[in-house]
């Protein structure tokens, strides 16, 4: 199975996705930790995509798109993936689809996590991401056992830079505007499925695992 999660930043698709592609046995695919990952290790890719993520605007679709492709297309993908950040534009999902059809592939379905901007802004503000493994917490809602520190890893936990207000203003106006009409796009070709992000992360969880399995 194939599953694309789509939602706002915050809308817990990172939180989602580790708990999902678990359940189904799938690769998670992250465009988000994928540039954060080429950032560190200061990539040519990881260059070009630094102004823009720090703006809280998309990395152009080309770039994207073959990154995403790149991994899409390597063995441990090939029992199926889930991607979370991506698609994020028009060009993008119509992008995926080409490429995908070409390997007689497709999105089998695609979750979208509707959340308002008052929560988005709850939980950006609380986010705290280890940078070694990607792990992430919130002061609140999910807290570290040792605060500022990764269970996992046992490394420092930092806020993101793109968590600050005014960048996340923006992140949500790119989401309205180039996000948003990916609901009609999955909606047209009958893979659409919405599930309310709302409530608690095990909530959330057991929604959509539901309509994954619906469409297993
Ligand atoms: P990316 O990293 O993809 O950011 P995003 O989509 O804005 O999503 P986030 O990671 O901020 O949120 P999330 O929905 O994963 O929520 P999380 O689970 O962490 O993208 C960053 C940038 O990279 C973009 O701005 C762009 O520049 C570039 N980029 C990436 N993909 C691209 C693409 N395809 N095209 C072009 N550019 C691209 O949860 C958030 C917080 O809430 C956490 O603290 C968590 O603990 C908490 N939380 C989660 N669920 C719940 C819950 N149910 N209740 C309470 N708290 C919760």
């Amino acid at each position: 199975m194939n599953v694309v999660l789509l939602g706002p930043p915050g809308a817990g698709k990172g939180t989602q996705a580790v708990r999902i592609a678990r359940v189904f046995s799938l690769r998670h695919l992250s465009s988000g930790d994928i540039l954060r990952g080429e950032r560190k290790a200061k990539t040519e890719l990881g260059r070009q995509a630094h102004d823009y993520m720090d703006r809280g605007v998309l990395v152009p679709d080309d770039l994207i798109l073959r990154m995403m492709m790149e991994h899409i297309g390597q063995a441990d993908a090939a029992g199926g993936f889930l991607l979370d950040g991506f698609p994020r534009t028009l060009a993008q999902a119509r992008g995926l689809d080409e490429r995908l059809e070409r390997q007689h592939r497709k999105i089998d379905v695609t979750v979208n996590m509707e959340v308002d901007s008052a929560e988005v802004i709850r939980r950006l503000s609380g986010r705290w991401s280890c940078p070694q493994d990607g792990a992430t917490y919130h002061e609140v809602f999910s807290p570290p056992k040792q605060a500022g520190v990764c269970d996992a890893c046992g490394a420092a936990l930092a806020r993101r830079p793109d968590d600050e207000p005014d960048v996340v203003s923006q992140r949500l106006r790119t989401y309205h505007e180039e996000t948003v009409p990916l609901v009609a796009y999955y909606r047209e070709r009958g893979i659409l499925e919405t599930v309310s992000a709302a409530g608690a992360v095990d909530e959330v969880t057991a929604a959509v695992e539901g309509v994954c399995r619906k469409r297993q």
